[in-house]
Parts: structure tokens; C-alpha cells; sequence
């Protein structure tokens, strides 16, 4: 149990990796605006994701494909301002780091130094060692992202679970020892076999968050809309919905509408006078 002046500690990298050597399992959620990042901190998340996910949850789209860097950048400036207490991190959109090393650190350095966040986070293994290696060197901390990449849904013709091959298996665990090697402070492992999370956090020294990868790893990031079900169509097994918020919300603007036409709204109380 954590006393009150540890929950009140910034979370910081070097944290997360002590939290991974005691055991202490380590929570995180995406957020991309500042009011629901306010909340989120507020509860004692350890890690806030600003996720290439505003792609789907900000800006209707169906992959994380189109997301910018510069959107990236206005949603992850609106949500420093909210988070005291977490360490945050910035995803690194498509497009942002797959062409060469130096787009890579210039991607990187922008988001460091337009949001002030204190990670980025980038999917990939052996194709990126040679940005995450630069960014190490250059003091920019790196959380890595292995197993289902949503970047490269159109390679892997959808969004079903990854390394279930022995072959596909073994390159997962050989490209987290890699990012470890690197030093990535922790790694992002997405819709895969628990079995195969389990035997790489087992040999790993950093933190593995697991989304779809089962419980035997060092923490558990969601995507927040998804876990307060704002969104009613996304449905993954791995998914545990944690409110409902999509019928509170729908209930309040039905009730509010109502008031509005019913003449109800505002009241005498709600309204200004030249007295008082
Ligand atoms: O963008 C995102 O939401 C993510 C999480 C699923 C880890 O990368």
C-alpha cells in the first residue's frame, strides 16, 4: 500500500521500472483533452497515454493512420496542463519516424519540446533501433510498442491477435530485448497470447503494459473512452467496461432537450435581473 506522500510523487520513469522490480503493477489510460485528463490524473493513474488512438476517438477514423503530428501535438499540449501526478507519454503518429533516423529525433524533439512530455512512445522493433538508440543518447525517454502495432494494419490485413506462430512469437521476444538493450524504459505489448507476455516480462528488467496480452505482465493501459463506454461499437474480448457513460450522457442531453422545449429551462434562479 502507498502512503499519501508516495501517491503524491511525480511519476517518473526510474519509478516505473522500481514498480516493475516490486511487483507493483502499474496503471495507465489514453486521454487527449484536458478535462478528461484532469479526472484521470485526479484518480492516481500511474501513466497518461496521449494515444495515435485521437485518430479513432478524437477524429472518427477507422485506423490511427491519418493522425498528425501536429494534431498529436495540440492534443498532448492540452493534456500537460491537466496531469500533475503521472508520468505522460506521447505517441508518435504514422509518419513521424518510419522514414529515416533524423526525421525521427526531429519528430521526437518537436514533441518533447512543444507539449512538454516526459516520453514518446513509438511501435516497432529491429526497424527502429537505430531512432530509438538516437533518442536514448539524446536523453529523450522511450517507451516501445511490440504485438499488434495498429500502424501497420493494412501489412497485417486487420486488427486480429499477433504472435500465435512460433516464428512471430520469437521475433516479439527477440525486439523487446532489443528496445530493452536500447533503453526503452517500458514497452507497449498489444493483443497477443498471454503465455508469450508472461515469458517476456519474466526476462525482462523494464515494465511490459499489456492491452489484449493477458494478466502476467507489469501493468494494463486501455484506451479511456473505451473503458468509461462512451463508445458503444468497439467491443474487444480483451475490453472491461468500467461505466456507461454513452447512456448518462445520452440520458443528460435527452433531459436537456426536454427542459429547452418545455420552456423549462432556464429558471428564474438560472436567469440574471437588473437587481440582483
Ligand atoms: O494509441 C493508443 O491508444 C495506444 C494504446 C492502445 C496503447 O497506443
Amino acid at each position: 500500500m502507498s502512503t499519501y506522500l508516495e501517491m503524491n510523487a511525480a511519476i517518473t520513469t526510474q519509478r516505473l521500472i522500481e514498480m516493475k522490480r516490486k511487483g507493483e503493477k502499474i496503471s495507465m489510460l489514453t486521454a487527449y483533452d484536458y478535462s478528461m485528463a484532469t479526472i484521470i490524473d485526479a484518480a492516481g493513474i500511474d501513466v497518461v497515454l496521449v494515444g495515435d488512438s485521437a485518430s479513432n476517438v478524437m477524429a472518427g477514423n477507422t485506423t490511427t493512420i491519418p493522425v498528425t503530428l501536429e494534431q498529436i501535438i495540440y492534443h498532448a499540449q492540452s493534456v500537460r496542463k491537466a496531469v500533475k501526478r503521472a508520468l505522460l507519454c506521447v505517441d508518435m503518429p504514422f509518419g513521424s519516424y518510419q522514414i529515416n533516423a533524423d526525421e525521427a529525433m526531429r519528430s521526437a524533439i518537436r514533441i518533447m519540446k512543444e507539449t512538454g512530455a516526459d516520453a514518446v512512445k513509438l511501435e516497432g522493433g529491429a526497424a527502429i533501433k537505430e531512432s530509438v538508440g538516437r533518442m536514448v543518447a539524446a536523453g529523450i525517454p522511450v517507451m516501445g510498442h511490440l504485438g499488434l502495432t495498429p500502424q501497420s494494419v493494412h501489412q497485417f490485413g486487420g486488427f486480429a491477435v499477433r504472435a500465435k506462430e512460433t516464428a512471430e512469437a520469437q521475433q516479439l521476444a527477440d525486439d523487446a530485448h532489443l528496445l530493452e538493450n536500447l533503453g526503452c524504459f517500458a514497452i507497449v505489448l498489444e493483443k497477443i497470447p498471454a503465455e508469450l507476455s508472461r515469458k517476456v516480462a519474466g526476462e525482462l528488467t523494464i515494465p511490459l503494459i499489456g492491452i489484449g496480452a493477458g494478466p502476467y505482465v507489469d501493468g494494463q493501459v486501455l484506451v479511456g473512452q473505451d473503458m468509461l463506454g462512451i463508445n458503444k461499437e468497439f467491443s474487444p474480448k480483451f475490453l472491461r467496461r468500467y461505466a456507461a457513460l454513452y447512456d448518462v450522457i445520452k440520458e443528460a442531453v435527452e433531459h436537456y432537450v426536454l427542459d429547452v422545449k418545455n420552456g423549462d429551462f432556464p429558471n428564474e434562479k438560472e436567469s440574471y435581473s437588473i437587481t440582483k
